[in-house]
């Protein structure tokens, strides 16, 4: 199958086809991922929450987020492969940040990057892009600076809030981002912003006036249940699944019923007396 790319994605919105993004963290997953036809593989920062077992994504490395983007790339052969910088990865500076999304090009062989946040980030934006450094932004509930402005909470609710964020996507369009993750606003601002914009939104949590729409696959398939945001829809729930079906292994082979015959390689070896002589 034809790759995905940047500019298929707008020719997408431009056609009115929504977006299927999903995230991603190994080479099993993304397989099944890509094979299922999602658009869009993120190797999201959230790696570090489901994944890793942090309990926030602030401490996710660049080296763990590329030692997870290299098996993710390696899985995928179809979809648009965006690894997700980590916090602190483009705040430094602007070089900083144009080094460290290299790596995900270079390195990890992602297609594009994310970072998070409009203000100060807009400036960073344009000097990525500007180097050829395809980004994608993402507005709204932002994990990596959610302790420090409020918390896990729908944003965008006040007019005030709603104007920075429309100034916000405007900002990061001019300045040359390919799409945008609208995370935790409410449907009728995210409808609002996805009008004006050139650029594709992607949606979580975000309503259904969005152009795409992106979700943690461990929610999609019910494999996180450490707790469970309200805007998921979970279409399986393979940790209860995973768990009857170890329970049954461990029982097994504690009492003697596997492995058995069927799974062993049985005959008697014509050098066995030999062996044990
Ligand atoms: O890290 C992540 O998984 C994300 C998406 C949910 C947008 O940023
Ligand atoms: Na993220």
């Amino acid at each position: 199958p034809a790759r995905v790319t940047v500019p298929d994605l707008q020719q997408m919105k431009d056609e009115g086809r929504r977006i299927t993004m999903l995230t991603a963290y190994d080479w099993g997953m993304a397989r099944l991922v890509d094979e299922a036809g999602v658009d869009v593989v993120l190797v999201g920062d959230s790696l570090g929450m489901v994944v890793l077992g942090y309990d926030a994504t602030t401490p996710v490395t660049m080296d763990e987020m590329l030692h997870h983007a290299k098996a993710v790339r390696r899985g995928v052969r179809r979809a648009l492969v965006v690894g997700d910088m980590p916090f602190l990865s483009y705040q430094v500076s602007r070089e900083e940040a144009v080094r460290n999304a290299g790596r995900f090009l270079k390195e990890a062989g992602c297609g594009a990057v994310k970072v998070e946040g409009g203000g100060a980030v807009v400036e960073t934006v344009r000097f990525m892009t500007a180097a050829g450094i395809p980004v994608m932004g993402h507005l709204g509930l932002t994990p990596q600076t959610a302790a420090a402005t409020g918390g896990f909470r729908v944003r965008g609710r006040d007019l005030a809030s709603a104007r920075r964020l429309v100034a916000d996507a405007a900002d990061l369009e001019a300045a040359g981002a390919f799409a945008l993750v609208l995370e935790c606003v409410p449907a009728a601002l995210a409808r609002l912003v996805t009008e004006r914009l050139r650029i594709p939104t992607i949606g979580i949590g975000a309503g259904p006036g969005c152009d795409g729409q992106v979700l943690v696959v461990n929610d999609v398939v019910g494999l996180f249940d450490r707790f469970r945001p309200s805007f998921v829809k979970r279409y399986a729930e393979l940790a209860p699944t995973v768990r009857a079906a170890v329970g049954e292994y461990v029982a097994d082979v504690r009492e003697g019923r596997f492995p058995d015959e069927a799974h062993s390689f049985t005959g008697e070896p014509p050098w066995l007396a030999d062996l044990r002589a």
